[in-house]
């Protein structure tokens, strides 16, 4: 029986340890800098037209934040309408771009507390 136990843990540590290694698995496209996951061509496509897509990389954020960004390209940067990218565009940027993973092999430090950033722009 503890064998049998045993057997179960080693099964489950293995399918465990897969399953994260999978997440980390995709390659970093070399010319855009952006990670190779699902989504990537579209945004591959459509945000390197006026500047490079490195400015993605060093950006962080959810869906809310992510939405927020480019909707302020479209008022005011001459970003067209993402139409029906938009859901998949999102998709990719707050999972491949997403806060918590802040890698501190690119940042320098973490953020800075909210208190102390400038106050944000109109
Ligand atoms: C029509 C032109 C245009 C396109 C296409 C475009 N952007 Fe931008 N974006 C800008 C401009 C202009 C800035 C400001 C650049 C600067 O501050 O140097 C900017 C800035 C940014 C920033 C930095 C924002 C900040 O707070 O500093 C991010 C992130 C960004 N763009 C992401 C994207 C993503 C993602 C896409 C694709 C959906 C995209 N951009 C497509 C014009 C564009």
């Amino acid at each position: 029986m503890n064998k049998l136990r045993y057997l179960i843990l080693v099964f489950l540590l293995g399918v465990s340890t897969t399953a994260a290694a999978k997440v980390e698995s995709y390659l970093v496209d070399e010319k855009s800098g952006l990670i190779m996951a699902p989504g990537w061509e579209v945004v591959n496509k459509q945000c390197n037209a006026c500047h490079t897509s490195l400015i993605i990389t060093q950006n962080k954020g959810n869906k809310a934040e992510w939405r927020e960004t480019i909707q302020w390209m479209i008022d005011s940067q001459g970003l067209w309408d993402l139409s029906d990218t938009w859901e998949p565009v999102l998709d990719y940027l707050s999972t491949y771009y997403n806060q918590q993973e802040i890698d501190l092999t690119t940042f320098r430090r973490l953020p800075l507390a909210v208190e102390y950033q400038p106050p944000a722009a109109k």
